[in-house]
């Protein structure tokens, strides 16, 4: 696969080499009155894909709608490649480098495949690199986006997503709704994107065995606060980990033993 990486922003990281990829410290965001993130702290570095796991309404969107600038954040810093980034618009975190695939697989549905692609593309080259990754949406470059399958819909925004030369790419439950197979297809997508093109991968994924198996280094939020953090093998061994952790149990990569309930 031949795909363009965007030149590193060099200028933006200070001299003596500060933490490349996206670094976040101490982060809440609130929704209303309501704290719904609470002290989150995690690290996404290129190259690499970090597995965010957590049930449903544990926080997981709000996380990365903060992020990325969609939603204000409450406390916290937020880093990309050394670069504070929590005071910048969502536009110009965009162009910083950070890449959000919302949740609900947004495409202009009148227009076609590869115009949804060109409205975002530099060039035409790039579409072309959207095609190279997703030979399957190639085949149907001239269909209206909202004729297009659940998985093709969703190969077009990561396609759209990644037109923009992310270096971290924040991906939020692509496999809603969509078969099993193509699942899995998109989720070795995201492996390759960082073994092949260098970008960061946040992958937020409610299939937690298939995302685990291709991850790096996983968290789980339990009910807006980190409740692991740590390698992807202990919860792919223990199932039982996992749960704990879904149920807002802090855990640790040695085992469910260790279970604390988190205070609040
Ligand atoms: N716009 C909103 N206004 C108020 N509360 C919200 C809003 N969006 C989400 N919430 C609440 O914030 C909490 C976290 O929701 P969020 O969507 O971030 O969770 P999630 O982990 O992404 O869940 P899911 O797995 O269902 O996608 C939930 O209690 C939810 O009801
Ligand atoms: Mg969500």
């Amino acid at each position: 696969m031949s795909l363009r990486r965007r030149p590193r922003a060099e200028a933006a990281t200070p001299a003596g080499g500060a933490r490349s990829g996206l670094c976040v410290r101490g982060l809440r965001v609130d929704r209303g009155a309501s704290p719904i993130v609470r002290n989150v702290s995690l690290t996404a570095p290129p190259a690499a894909v970090t597995v965010v796991l957590g049930s449903n309404g544990a926080g997981k969107t709000t996380l990365l709608e903060a992020l990325s600038g969609i939603i204000p954040a409450a406390e916290g810093t937020v880093e990309l490649h050394g670069t504070a980034i929590a005071g910048f618009s969502r536009r110009q975190r965009a162009l910083a480098g950070l890449g959000h695939v919302e949740q609900g697989r947004q495409v202009f549905p009148e227009l076609t495949t590869a115009e949804n692609l060109q409205a975002v593309a530099e060039d035409e080259a790039t579409v072309e690199q959207g095609f190279a990754l997703f030979p399957e949406l190639a085949q149907r470059r001239d269909v209206a986006a909202g004729m297009l399958s659940g998985g093709e819909q969703q190969m077009l925004v990561l396609a759209r997503a990644l037109a923009r030369s992310p270096e971290i790419l924040m991906v939020d439950e692509m496999s809603l709704g969509l078969a099993p197979k193509i699942t899995q297809r998109l989720i070795e997508t995201m492996r390759r994107l960082a073994d092949e093109r260098g970008v960061g991968v946040l992958l937020i994924e409610q299939y937690a065995s298939l995302a685990l198996a291709i991850g790096d280094h996983a968290y789980v939020l339990g009910q807006g606060e980190m409740v692991y953090d740590g390698p992807c093998r202990p919860l792919i061994d223990e199932p039982e980990v996992l749960r704990a952790a879904y149920l807002g149990h802090r855990v640790t990569p040695a085992g469910a033993e260790s279970a604390q309930p988190v205070e609040r």
